[in-house]
């Protein structure tokens, strides 16, 4: 469906109807998969991946390239893939928490992210376990199971209940996120670590969390939750305020208005405090 500007209402009604498709196959795919079993492989020391995250993959890239054979692909296990140039660009992650996946633990996702001219348009985030379906397309609102969702008024950080994670590379760098752990676990009302990012920006989207941030992410751990955040009143940042990049590892995403109090905390760390 070749577009030469924004992608209208009913475009964008068509494609989050491919996102619902291709993120409810990938979730039986993962459910078929803790009933019969799976193989675990390792990437690095920690990084696990197994076969249900490649069986869920194959099946949204063919649900999306079935409907939209031009499109681009961007997905974890795969890399690039589909069309070169068009302006559309899909961004997967089949299984977002694997970890948790792995040993049982019943916390993890489906996301799928569209981008048009590197603009993020679309997001869903699907939790297979408790069948809670999170959508959003730019302009169009956020929903989870069909009902609008908001995030939370919550405005200071002592009462939030704020949500972090952990990149792979935590033995190797400095720069892991445990310094920040601590302080902030001094100034809120508790931190949560979840193991699945979409889930996280999900949930700050339908106030069960009232703020995240993350030191290194990629964009398939991003796409899908930052749009469903973002139409459902939140805002998204960088560790400076003003600049995201999808491509820039870096995630503070809040309700909006601890957006600052978060933000300072962070950048407490070069002031020693
Ligand atoms: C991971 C999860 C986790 C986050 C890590 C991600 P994966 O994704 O989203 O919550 O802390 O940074 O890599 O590997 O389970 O798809
Ligand atoms: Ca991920
Ligand atoms: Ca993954």
């Amino acid at each position: 469906m070749p577009s030469m500007c924004f992608p209208s209402l009913l475009e964008r009604s068509i494609f989050l109807k491919t996102a619902i498709r291709a993120a409810e196959a990938a979730g039986t795919v993962l459910n078929d998969h803790v009933r019969s079993g799976f193989r675990i492989e390792y990437k690095a020391a920690i990084n696990l991946v197994t076969d249900a995250d490649r069986r869920a993959e194959d099946h949204i890239v063919q649900t999306i390239l079935a409907a939209h054979p031009s499109h681009r692909i961007l997905a974890e296990e795969r890399g690039q893939g589909g069309g070169t140039d068009s302006r559309y660009q899909w961004i997967i992650d089949p299984l977002d928490g694997t970890t948790n996946f792995a040993h049982g633990f019943p916390f993890y996702s489906v996301s799928i992210g569209l981008e048009y001219d590197g603009e993020c348009i679309l997001g869903v985030v699907l939790d297979p376990v408790r069948h809670e379906l999170f959508t959003a397309a730019i302009g169009q609102g956020a929903y989870m199971n069909g009902k609008p969702i908001h995030v939370s008024g919550i405005e200071t950080l002592d009462k939030s209940l704020l949500v972090t994670g952990f990149a792979y590379d935590i033995r190797e760098t400095a720069n892991n996120n445990l310094d920040h752990f601590s302080r902030m676990s001094l100034r809120a009302q508790g931190v949560r670590r979840t193991g699945s990012a979409a889930l996280d920006l999900s949930y700050v989207a339908s106030g069960r969390f009232d703020g995240y941030w993350e030191v290194t992410l990629s964009p398939w751990d991003m796409a899908g939750g930052i749009v469903i955040l973002r139409e459902a009143g939140g805002l998204v940042s960088g560790f400076t305020k003003g600049e995201f990049s999808l491509y820039g590892k870096e995630l503070v995403a809040t309700n909006g208005h601890i957006h600052d109090q978060l933000l300072d905390t962070l950048h407490q760390r070069s002031a020693g405090r």
